[in-house]
């Protein structure tokens, strides 16, 4: 079993040696974009692109509304690279296979880590198109021993038992509010807790009140395995949900959960949540 961890470590090794070699720009934010939200990666000057599939030991995206590229470049001044397209458990890679990108950015020297998804509301005063500020997970497969850190740890990329209580960073989650009140905003912006599910099949009615008796305020199916991957590597995470639809909670409603809705929503507010994004990065002190 030690070779085992030194051999995924050799394999990211691999990845994070070819791109850098390909590259000339040296990442200190690492951003990964939701269903919809690939535009952000068009703010990226002097970018320059790899599909996933020239990229040694990266996975493939087979989601529709997920570009499958990685693109590097400048945003608002700070040396970024981009995922243009993640990977989920639902797509059949193991939870370690979806996580390797974050281990990948590690080692091409990232410090901060931005995430987005899009997720069904469960917190009924939120409303589809509100952006959630992620403050904390519930990590349901966890539960049921779906954790990418799983197996024999290799401590050149963290400890055995990472802390999880300081997964969402307080500082960038201050910095957010303040720029996303600057932008204005404040109307539609939320803060809650995030539970991720393996999907793909959205939730019944039964487990909606069920995630929401447990404190979630909003349900989707990626970002906290990419969190305890970078949280391990003590790499900063901060993480926005768009509330792409509400999740349906009452036995009376003839509303129906869809990937369409996800995609469309995206649309709309896509624009806000990269101006939001950018300039939080534009504002990052210590990148
Ligand atoms: Cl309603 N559920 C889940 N699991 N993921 C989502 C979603 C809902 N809406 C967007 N992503």
């Amino acid at each position: 079993s030690e070779s085992a961890s030194s051999e995924r470590y050799e394999e990211c090794r691999t990845t994070a040696d070819w791109l850098l070699s390909s590259t000339k720009v040296r990442p200190t934010v690492g951003i990964v974009c939701g269903s919809g939200m690939g535009g952000l990666a068009k703010l990226l000057k002097d970018p320059q692109v790899f599909k996933y599939s020239d990229i040694p030991n990266f996975p493939q995206s087979t989601v529709h509304g997920h570009a499958g590229q990685l693109v590097f470049g400048t945003l608002n001044g700070k040396p970024c690279v981009c995922m243009q397209g993640r990977f989920h458990l639902y797509e059949g890679y193991t939870v370690q296979k979806i996580t390797l990108p974050m281990r990948v950015f590690k080692l091409m020297g990232v410090k901060t880590v931005f995430l987005t998804n899009a997720a069904g509301g469960l917190n009924q005063d939120y409303k589809v198109g509100d952006v959630m500020i992620i403050k904390d997970h519930i990590n349901m497969p966890g539960f049921a021993g779906i954790n990418p850190l799983f197996g024999p740890n290799d401590e050149r990329f963290g400890v055995r038992f990472p802390c999880m209580s300081d997964a969402y960073d307080r500082e960038l989650r201050q910095l957010a509010r303040d720029v996303a009140s600057e932008l204005g905003y404040s109307d539609f912006l939320q803060e809650g807790v995030y539970c991720v599910l393996a999907g793909p099949s959205f939730e019944t009615i039964a487990e909606c009140r069920m995630l929401r008796n447990l404190g979630a305020d909003a349900v989707g199916m990626s970002t906290v395995h990419e969190v305890i991957t970078a949280r391990h590597a003590g790499m900063r995470c901060f993480a926005m949900s768009l509330i792409s639809n509400m999740s349906v909670m009452s036995y009376d409603s003839q509303e129906k959960a869809n990937h369409e809705e996800v995609l469309e929503t995206g649309r709309l507010r896509a624009k806000d949540l990269e101006k939001l994004v950018s300039t939080i990065v534009g504002r990052l002190e210590h990148n």
